[in-house]
């Protein structure tokens, strides 16, 4: 742990995404400064008021951000999928049957080199600013390898999600029921103790919405609290789902009716939008304003996966989001930094604020509406996690 306090000051633009400390709902102070203590921010705010401190760092007048809160990304896999990227790129529709061939991939892989990828992308990450990133198992789908895969993601990371309910697996073809019956019960007992969260992919080829339900009870009833790959590549119930048993977030939320946007404006479920899963699939993009005019929380999320969404950019999905799904930027970065903290049930990070974690970013830029103006270029300069400067 860092020890010390360190005044960050000469901050252009700060984000707290804390209203009560400056203008709008991502609560922005211009000319600011912060001060870190060991883990965690002292204090917030304009920086001709602020407290002296046992070390200086100079902005020099770039725009300050809450680290990214990536909470959705499937980190746990070996090989790739060029090829078939390739062939989407030519024409060919993307199906979930290609999560078959990382599957493959996965369980044919040691540990240490499972270790060793996941370590990369959340490095990579890292490097882009995110600072929190939840990731799931599911490319074992079996007890054994689902428990390896979320044992080596909590090495990583907290945020762990159970998706033994990715897709059946082939030696499970002619028996769906029985393999629902093994991930609520072998696979939920080996997997729990490593999980904080259980998802299910819940869509025509994966999971309906009966076999859907059981498996997030099953998991539910062992502490684990549901989130739901929900309404990706066609409509369907798992929205509607999600909203009912209270989960998380409803990540994709491509295909929606107006029940579905009813259902997650009165609920407290999250609508985590993922575009780089569009963009990689070339599908159509979510409506991402027709959510937030509904009045539901919206998140941005990676996806980050060798099939439908192979990025670790937060940066890149504010830009998408704000160019193709009807998002003002001001609202792409709430919805990466503090939407993702609402998809995650945090409070301790996605804001700036006295007492939040000192996860930040600075960005090579005057405002992080330059997130979305100037896509693709690498701005993020310097980021610190728990209060340590890591990149
Ligand atoms: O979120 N939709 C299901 N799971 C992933 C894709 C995984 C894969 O294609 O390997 C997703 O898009
Ligand atoms: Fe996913």
């Amino acid at each position: 742990m860092p020890s010390g306090t360190t005044l960050v000051t000469g901050i252009g633009v700060l984000v707290t995404n804390d209203p009560a400390l400056g203008e709008g709902p991502l609560g922005l102070v211009r000319e600011a400064a912060l001060v870190l203590d060991g883990e965690r921010v002292a204090w917030a705010g304009p920086a001709g008021r602020a407290p002296t401190a046992d070390a200086r760092v100079d902005a020099g007048g770039r725009a300050a951000l809450p680290g990214f809160v990536d909470s959705h990304t499937h980190l746990v896999f070996d090989g790739d999928r060029t090829e078939e990227f390739g062939a989407r790129m030519s024409g060919r529709p993307y199906a979930a049957g290609g999560i078959r061939t990382t599957v493959a991939a996965t369980r044919a892989a040691g540990d240490e080199r499972l270790h060793a990828n996941v370590a990369r992308y959340v490095a990579e990450a890292l490097r882009q600013g995110t600072t929190v990133v939840e990731t799931k198992s599911g490319y074992g789908l079996s007890p054994g390898e689902e428990a390896r895969a979320l044992r080596i993601a909590a090495a990583h990371t907290d945020e762990t999600t159970f998706l033994g309910a990715h897709i059946v697996p082939p030696e499970y073809e002619d028996d769906p029921a029985g393999y629902v019956a093994l991930v609520t019960g072998p696979m939920l007992d080996a997997c729990a103790p490593y999980a904080r969260w259980v998802d299910v992919f819940c869509e025509r080829g994966a999971f309906d919405g009966d076999q859907a339900r059981a498996i997030l009870t099953a998991g539910a009833a062992r502490g684990l609290v549901p989130r739901v790959h929900a309404n990706q590549l066609s409509y369907g119930p798992g929205v509607r789902l999600a909203v009912e048993l209270d989960a998380a977030s409803a990540d994709h939320c491509t295909h929606l009716t107006d029940e579905d946007v009813d259902a997650l404006a009165q609920g407290r479920t999250v609508a985590t939008l993922l575009p780089g899963a569009e963009f990689s699939t070339r599908a159509p993009w979510p409506d991402a304003r027709r959510l937030l005019d509904a009045g539901a929380t919206v998140a941005l999320s990676t996806d980050c996966n060798p099939g439908s969404s192979f990025t670790s950019s937060m940066p890149f999905c504010i830009a998408l989001a704000v160019r193709e799904m009807g998002m003002t930027p001001d609202e792409a970065v709430w919805a990466a930094t503090a939407g993702g903290a609402a998809a995650l049930r945090r409070t301790d990070v996605g804001r700036l604020a006295p007492g939040a974690r000192a996860d930040l970013l600075l960005l090579d830029a005057p405002s992080p509406v330059h997130l979305a103006y100037r896509p693709g270029v690498p701005l993020v300069s310097a980021v610190w996690r728990r209060g340590a400067r890591v990149h």
